[in-house]
């Protein structure tokens, strides 16, 4: 039997990732889940219009996506859990730059996506800012034949029904690829 649990979104678990943006001239970062995917290259991500970052991304027109391992979790959940209008938070990681100049990305991240604002859309209460991956940075031991290989990112997972951190499980099967096999 199906039980009706309201409108929940149950779109579990997301990628945990940090967004990082220059605010008032230093390197802060957040963490967010709310990251989706709108085409090849262009990614959102949805921010509360209180925090602190946002003015940052408005005035810079660039941000950065960083894809932190397992065992950054402790940093990662300081930086969801603190805003820069309180800690300075530019401290936490080394940050570096890359062609946009204005979009710090974390080196301990194995992933940094640097991204051009392209569009942002305004909500009832959050940011939606679209970027433009210009350029993805990653480090070199995470690839596999010039792929990347999720098992060694080692991302986490973060479930917002249960406010908890997850690790990836095996690799299931092939996609575009098992469905082939169906009703044959
Ligand atoms: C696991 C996790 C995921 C989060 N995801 C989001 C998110 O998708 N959108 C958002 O607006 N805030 C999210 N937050 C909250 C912000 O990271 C948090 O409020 C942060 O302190 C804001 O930083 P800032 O004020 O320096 O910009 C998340 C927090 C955690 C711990």
């Amino acid at each position: 039997m199906k039980v009706n649990i309201g409108a929940v979104n149950a779109l579990d678990p997301l990628p945990t990732t940090l967004v990082g943006a220059k605010v008032g001239g230093k390197p802060n970062y957040l963490a967010i889940a709310w990251v989706g995917i709108v085409g090849r290259n262009r990614i959102s991500i949805a921010l509360n219009k209180e925090h602190y970052t946002n003015a940052g991304i408005r005035e810079n027109k660039c941000f950065s996506v960083n894809i932190p391992s397992e065992s950054l979790v402790e940093k990662t959940d300081y930086c969801g859990i603190y805003s820069g209008s309180e800690v300075d938070k530019s401290k936490v990681f080394v940050s570096y730059y890359g062609a946009l100049n204005d979009a710090p990305m974390i080196q301990e991240c194995i992933i940094n996506m640097e991204c051009r604002l392209i569009d942002t859309i305004d909500t009832p209460y959050h940011d939606v800012f679209v970027g433009e991956v210009v350029a993805t940075y990653c480090d070199e031991y995470v690839l596999v034949d010039g792929k990347i290989d999720l098992s060694r990112v080692k991302p986490i997972l973060y479930s917002t029904s249960d406010k908890g951190y997850w690790t990836l499980g095996e690799r299931l099967t092939s996609a575009w690829d098992i469905g082939k096999r169906w009703g044959k």
